[in-house]
């Protein structure tokens, strides 16, 4: 995009706050026209990202502003080289400094990527790597939200240095204060794809099953990973090392070389974990997203056989740790998987109370479970009251409902739900918009489920198990 011959970008809200630490934040800033009409000035050097108004921006249904590519290279650089001090500086608080290191490590992940010459970005890569052991992992607060954040980048950059932070993350839960360990193992989370750059992204993007002949080339990935280094002096031995072994497996079915347990590197058995994590949290297309708790918990059945128990329980730990810390994230143990079978019936950082748009993707069910209902509609809340309480449909198709649970849901979950209308039985089909903790004794989970359409008691029982709630009271056992 251009503006009186200036190259513009694209940068993220996200993005804008980071960068407004920046010491070069002094940008020239545009609003994308409408209908993609002409970037329109919003403010002019002198006012800087700083001084926006992100809040009302968003409101009005902005993700994201315009600025000089120029400019907003140099901003970038500044807030590479001021990183050190800002995540040392107490009065910033941990959110802001988990973003400005996320938005520092996508840009360094991406010009590995752009160059094709990775040794022009080593020097800044094992930069970074220092500044994120001294300035991160001694803070939770900062890790946690990092860690948080990763699930909300997608990117191969962003994969690349998602990977690198939380493999730093992981071994220092394992390894404890070893910075030379620590900075080879980040190193080779940063670098351990850096191979993909040879294969096609006709490959790598593919969504149907692949040829023998492309999956041999895959497979080479780690050893071009190495290739591409050189012989730089940033990458030592055992980061090459590492990096050649990240898809090796515990049980010693893996690539290249297929070798087993201890006879593969630590920091490749560490990679191995977090690279499956954030490749899980990613969308495909032949697959919706999973949220972080259900990757974990989906991954705990690799435990022996993609995975090292050890550095597995450690990765769980992290985990809990790390998740709970940030508000955001509902304390959701990852036991409670455990009680509904895996995968199922866990929720995750989007729990929140906001409306699922269309595109959200939709789950049946597969898990009976019991349920009471709160309130509905207009009704007033009935808490600690259990009595009868008819509804006409109109409410739930209005405001959904609120529910009592005994295990928690999964955002996007769809649900058939029966009423009772006062005039007899109604099913609906509803998507479940929230889930949280709930206070009631018994009840150990809340959420709200958003109408769908009706359907009838055939069609609501010709699809997976699904969950019978009468508005009626009581506790209903769904089959
Ligand atoms: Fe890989
Ligand atoms: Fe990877």
């Amino acid at each position: 995009m251009e503006q009186d011959g200036n190259e513009l970008k694209a940068v993220t809200m996200g993005a804008a706050r980071a960068l407004a630490r920046s010491s070069a934040s002094n940008v020239s800033i545009y609003l994308p026209g409408d209908a993609g009409g002409e970037p329109v000035l919003y403010r002019g050097a002198g006012i800087g990202l700083p001084n926006v108004n992100y809040r009302r921006l968003e409101a009005s249904g902005l993700d994201h502003l315009l600025i000089d590519a120029e400019e907003l290279r140099r901003c970038e650089r500044a807030l590479e080289s001021e990183l050190a001090d800002i995540l040392f500086d107490p009065t910033i608080d941990a959110n802001d400094k988990a973003a400005c290191a996320q938005q520092v490590g996508v840009n360094v992940a991406r010009d590995f990527l752009a160059a094709g010459r990775p040794a022009d970005h080593m020097d800044r890569a094992a930069r970074l790597v220092d500044t994120l052991i001294d300035g991160v992992l001694r803070d939770r607060q900062v890790a946690g939200t990092l860690l948080n954040m990763s699930a909300h980048h997608q990117s191969t950059a962003s994969h690349l240095f998602a990977v690198g932070a939380l493999s730093t993350m992981l071994a220092f839960e394992i390894l404890g204060d070893q910075p030379e360990k620590l900075r080879a193992i980040a190193m080779a989370g940063m670098l351990h794809d850096l191979g993909k750059m040879s294969l096609g992204a006709e490959i790598l993007s593919k969504s149907t099953p692949l040829t023998a002949e492309e999956m041999l080339l895959i497979r080479q990935h780690p050893i071009e990973s190495v290739r591409l280094l050189g012989d730089d002096p940033n990458a030592s031995e055992s980061v090459r090392l590492m990096i050649l072994q990240h898809h090796e497996r515990f049980d010693g079915r893996g690539y290249p070389l297929g070798l087993r347990a201890d006879e593969v590197e630590l920091g490749s058995r560490i990679i191995a974990v977090t690279d499956a994590f954030h490749a899980m949290i990613g969308k495909r297309d032949y697959r919706h997203e999973f949220s972080p708790i259900e990757a974990v918990a989906k991954m705990r059945f690799q435990v022996g056989a993609q995975f090292d128990p050890r550095v597995f329980e450690a990765w769980e730990n992290l985990f809990r740790r790390s998740f709970s810390s940030v508000d955001r994230v509902l304390d959701y143990s990852i036991d409670d998987t455990a009680e509904t079978g895996p995968g199922y019936h866990v929720d995750h950082q989007g729990a929140r109370k906001t409306a699922i748009d269309r595109k959200t993707p939709r789950h049946a069910c597969p898990q009976p479970i019991k349920a009471r209902c709160l309130r509905t509609g207009r009704l007033p809340g009935v808490s600690g009251v259990w009595g009868k309480i008819e509804c006409p449909i109109r409410d739930v198709s209005r405001s959904g409902a609120c529910i009592d649970l005994t295990a928690p849901m999964y955002r996007g979950e769809v649900v058939s739900v029966m009423l009772d209308t006062g005039k007899g039985e109604q099913w609906i089909r509803a998507v479940v918009r929230w889930c949280r903790r709930g206070d009631v004794e018994g009840w150990r989970y809340q959420a709200g489920i958003q109408f769908m359409h009706r359907v009838s008691a055939a069609e609501a029982h010709s699809d997976q198990p699904m969950l019978g709630l009468s508005v009626d009271d009581e506790v209903l056992v769904v089959t």
